[in-house]
């Protein structure tokens, strides 16, 4: 039984036969185990003879087991060095960190620059009803306004007669949620998405901009003024960059004004804060005592300048970009171009 056990153990390929013998030898219903049954049937004096011997044949078979099995894990681990192997000396599979789109990035300038002069960010939601975009906005039913926008309708049932809802033509509702949240005093800029039925190089049917607005008992156009120049000045990183203010018209401020920042052309190259030139960038004024009362606020008691400015457009201008559209491609070829990704 001995000699037949240790010589099988010896002649293993594997774990899993030497498993095998190991249930066939010592286990619980092995050759051993049957013979140590048989011992009940002997007298005393055979079963003081036989007992250990047997005893003594089960820890040699364990042991001879043990010794087998580390000596397969040791080829097996040999074979394995030999068979797999990595030259750690090959150059490593490069991956592209995912960036910051460079319209979030020029966002998060943008309200850096104005937190420093004491303005907030608020939000306003995307779909809009026809109050807070128009109405409140002094621009009722039949203004002429409202042909202008190029404005997205939400599809209403046919038996639902409430006026429809709309994709935002501007950030301006902002301007009367936060009146109505917080009332005056106020200092608060609003970015966002907003929508017109426009497409060419520098129009796309979603595009972002950021409202600017602050109410006080006597903010006045100096005061817009200012913080246009400080902002541009910063954002440029332009020292004393000019800035120009064209009379303009907008139902919701009065006075309104487009502001323009100097710029010139050289050999088709835009090159802003130099030259003689200008670039418009903003729509201003000061608000309007009805959009004030919209908003809850006493035109009698406060007074406040508003402007709204294109993102995409002022990013534009930053990193040259000549194509709008390019922003909203997804093209990461584009993204690394202009320095947005890694
Ligand atoms: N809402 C205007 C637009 O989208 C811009 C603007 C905002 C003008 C605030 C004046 C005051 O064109």
């Amino acid at each position: 039984l001995r000699q037949k056990y240790l010589d099988a153990i010896a002649g293993a390929a594997d774990e899993a036969s030497l498993e095998d013998l190991r249930v066939q030898a010592v286990g619980k219903k092995g050759e051993v185990a049957l013979k140590m049954r048989e011992l009940g049937k002997m007298t005393p004096e055979e079963r003081l003879v036989v007992g250990p011997k047997l005893n003594a044949l089960k820890d040699e078979i364990n042991s001879a087991l043990a010794a087998k099995k580390a000596g397969l894990a040791d080829k097996a681990l040999d074979e394995r060095l030999r068979t797999e192997w990595l030259d750690v000396t090959l150059p490593g599979r490069g991956r592209r960190e995912g960036t910051i789109h460079p319209v979030s990035q020029v966002t998060e300038e943008v309200a850096a620059i104005f937190a420093d002069m004491g303005f907030t960010v608020a939000e306003g939601p995307q779909i809009e009803n026809d109050w807070y975009n128009f109405d409140a906005l002094n621009i009722p039913p039949h203004h002429p306004a409202r042909q202008e926008f190029d404005t997205f309708y939400m599809h209403r049932a046919a038996d639902d007669d409430r006026p429809p809802h709309v994709l935002r033509t501007h950030t301006s509702p902002v301007q009367i949620r936060e009146m109505e949240k917080t009332g005056a005093p106020i200092r608060v800029i609003a970015p966002g998405r907003v929508y017109r039925s426009d497409y060419d190089q520098t129009h796309t049917p979603m595009f972002h901009q950021i409202e600017g607005m602050a109410i006080g008992k006597d903010i006045s156009m100096a005061n817009l003024k200012w913080v246009l120049e400080e902002f541009f000045a910063a954002f440029f990183e332009i020292d004393g960059i000019k800035t120009r203010f064209r009379a303009s018209h907008f139902p919701f401020t009065e006075p309104s004004a487009e502001v323009d920042i100097q710029c010139s052309w050289v050999d088709g190259q835009l090159r802003i804060g130099e030259g003689d030139d200008w670039m418009e960038v903003l729509g201003s004024g000061m608000m309007h005592p009805k959009v004030l009362q919209a908003g809850g606020v006493d035109p009698d008691k406060w007074q406040g300048f508003a402007f709204g400015m294109g993102i995409d457009r002022i990013a534009m201008l930053k990193y040259g970009i000549p194509d709008l559209r390019a922003f909203f491609d997804s093209d990461l070829r584009w993204l690394r171009h202009y320095g947005f990704s890694a």
